[in-house]
């Protein structure tokens, strides 16, 4: 398979760029620039990218790599601190300058016939540096320049070694899908070919050749990775492979019977459903602390999940939905820690396992619902917004009972049927009800009422790092409220959530 190294030197737009290489059907993967020269030259990669980074390349801390890299033949594409960094290992000279250049910037190219800059006009790129190459190194020849960057772009085609100061992977960028396609075809010669079906029947085939006959055991919670890794398991190696699917009775209205249906209906497996919701209950009896609750359900839903794991018996392997963005090696700080992340559990050690199964660990949150519709998993599974762990446990304020559940996950419903209903959904990243543990006075007919108060929350967000809370239009906001209080009993009142993140975070617990 041929592939792309996306070398990580702390930028900020490191899986973009692996992502826009994917994009164009070349497999990249991102590595921290702390991996040796040997381990990348066994790979055989068709083209490098150095990323960007936000050190100086004079700082005696700031990430640099092997020269002998940019003598391997291999071409090599260095970005922003990438860029600055060829030059600082090829002997040219890097200054800094007295401000920085910031923003959508317009950019000359001189070199019309650069294979870079095939079918390239002057245009607007995207800057974001201080440091600028005022020497481009010997046998190297500018490119393009700016009217404050003398140097936007070098090359040295012979040694197939270029470099842009821009960031070509940001769409303020305005060709730079363009420059990063001209890399990747016209100078590293890829062609193509990784395209997401032969992933599953790649996939796939490893998969039977290494689990053979065994078992393989998946934690399956109806978030789109973990479907979509039973899923491709399913594919497979059929009824070797176990689901465990936990209903802690904190799931939204049917959402239970729904998973169950999906993976029971559609696809071959065993599928092993434990209802637990009155134990988890029972366990909650008493907690308020948003803390102490999602202790209480997280450690409830590892014993709950490793006593059936054990009833299983041992052997065979353990699977898990992890994906790319899990375990990338960040090139920020200590590289080698690898990101710990909920979708990697912690395995109790009395439990024995062959090895760990991982099938969709290369794959960007895109591509996982990709292969998701291509294997037949229902629309509202693979978009399926993001829910939390703890499920409504987040969401009802105050001690947790079944009265309460059964109030939120029927508001919850209304609230998410006309979202769907005014097609809004692909515009929200989020959006959901809570259970406040206040009651208010309300009048319906003649009678006066004192009755539940549901709050609704909707949040546009890139990454749910920060987040806005979503412009619903009134008329929405009013079916809304007219209906949860018309149809969930013990409702009276409703108030919608106008607070960003930050101050306030997405869920409220
Ligand atoms: P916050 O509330 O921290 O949420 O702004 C950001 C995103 O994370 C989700 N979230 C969780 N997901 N276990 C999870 O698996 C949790 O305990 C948890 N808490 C918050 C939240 O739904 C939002 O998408």
């Amino acid at each position: 398979m041929e592939k792309i190294l996306v070398l990580d030197f702390g930028g900020q737009y490191n899986q973009l760029i692996a992502r826009r290489v994917r994009d164009f059907n070349v497999y990249a993967e991102i590595k921290p620039y702390t991996v040796s020269l040997d381990e990348i030259k066994k790979e055989n990669y068709k083209g490098i990218i150095f990323t960007g980074g936000p050190n100086s390349v004079y700082d005696m801390s700031s990430p640099h790599y092997d020269k002998a890299i940019l003598d391997s033949g291999v071409p090599v594409l260095g970005i922003c601190y990438g860029c600055q960094l060829i030059c600082y290992m090829r002997d040219g000279k890097v200054e800094s300058a007295s401000t920085s250049e910031f923003g959508m910037i317009d950019m000359t190219v001189d070199k019309r016939e650069s294979l870079l800059f095939s079918d390239i006009p002057d245009s607007v790129v995207w800057m974001s540096h201080t440091d600028y190459i005022s020497q481009a190194p010997e046998g190297f020849e500018i490119t393009a320049h700016s009217d404050a960057c003398p140097c936007a772009a070098m090359e040295n085609p012979a040694e197939k070694i270029y470099a842009v100061q821009f960031h070509p992977e940001v769409t303020h960028s305005e060709y730079g899908n363009k420059l990063l396609e001209n890399f990747i075809f016209k100078i590293c010669g890829c062609s193509g070919d990784w395209q997401m079906e032969s992933f599953i029947d790649s996939t796939v085939n490893s998969l039977r050749e290494r689990i053979g006959d065994k078992k393989v055991i998946l934690g399956l919670s109806g978030g789109v990775d973990s479907s979509v890794a039973a899923a491709l398991l399913s594919k497979a190696v059929g009824n070797q492979l176990t689901c465990v699917f936990v209903d802690q009775g904190l799931m939204r209205k049917d959402e239970g019977d729904f998973v169950e249906n999906t993976f029971t209906k559609l696809f071959d497996m065993n599928f092993c459903r434990v209802n637990c919701g009155d134990e988890f209950i029972s366990r909650l009896k008493g907690a308020v602390d948003p803390e102490d609750k999602r202790h209480i359900i997280g450690d409830a839903f590892y014993e709950v999940f490793w006593n059936k794991v054990r009833e299983e018996g041992d052997g065979g392997f353990f699977a898990q939905g992890t994906i790319y963005p899990d375990c990338i090696e960040s090139g920020k700080g200590d590289a080698d820690k690898i990101k710990t992340h909920h979708n990697r559990v912690k395995m109790p050690e009395d439990i024995k396992f062959d090895g760990i199964i991982e099938p969709l660990k290369d794959l960007f949150k895109d591509e996982v619902r990709r292969v998701g519709e291509l294997l037949g998993i229902p629309k509202e599974l693979v978009w399926r917004q993001p829910f939390p762990g703890p499920g409504l446990g987040v969401r009802i304020i105050g001690e947790i009972t079944e009265e309460k559940i059964k109030v939120l996950q029927e508001a919850d419903a209304v609230f998410r049927d006309e979202i769907a209903k005014s097609g809004l959904e692909s515009e929200l990243s989020q959006y959901f009800a809570v259970l406040p543990d206040v009651r208010t006075v309300g009048v319906m007919g003649d009678h006066r009422t004192y009755d539940h108060l549901i709050a609704i929350r909707a949040v546009t967000t890139d990454d749910f790092m920060t987040a806005d809370f979503a412009r619903i239009p009134y008329d929405v906001l009013a079916r809304v409220s007219s209906r949860i209080i018309n149809e969930c009993d013990n409702v009276n009142r409703v108030v919608y959530d106008i607070t960003s993140k930050p101050p306030g975070t997405v869920e409220w617990e």
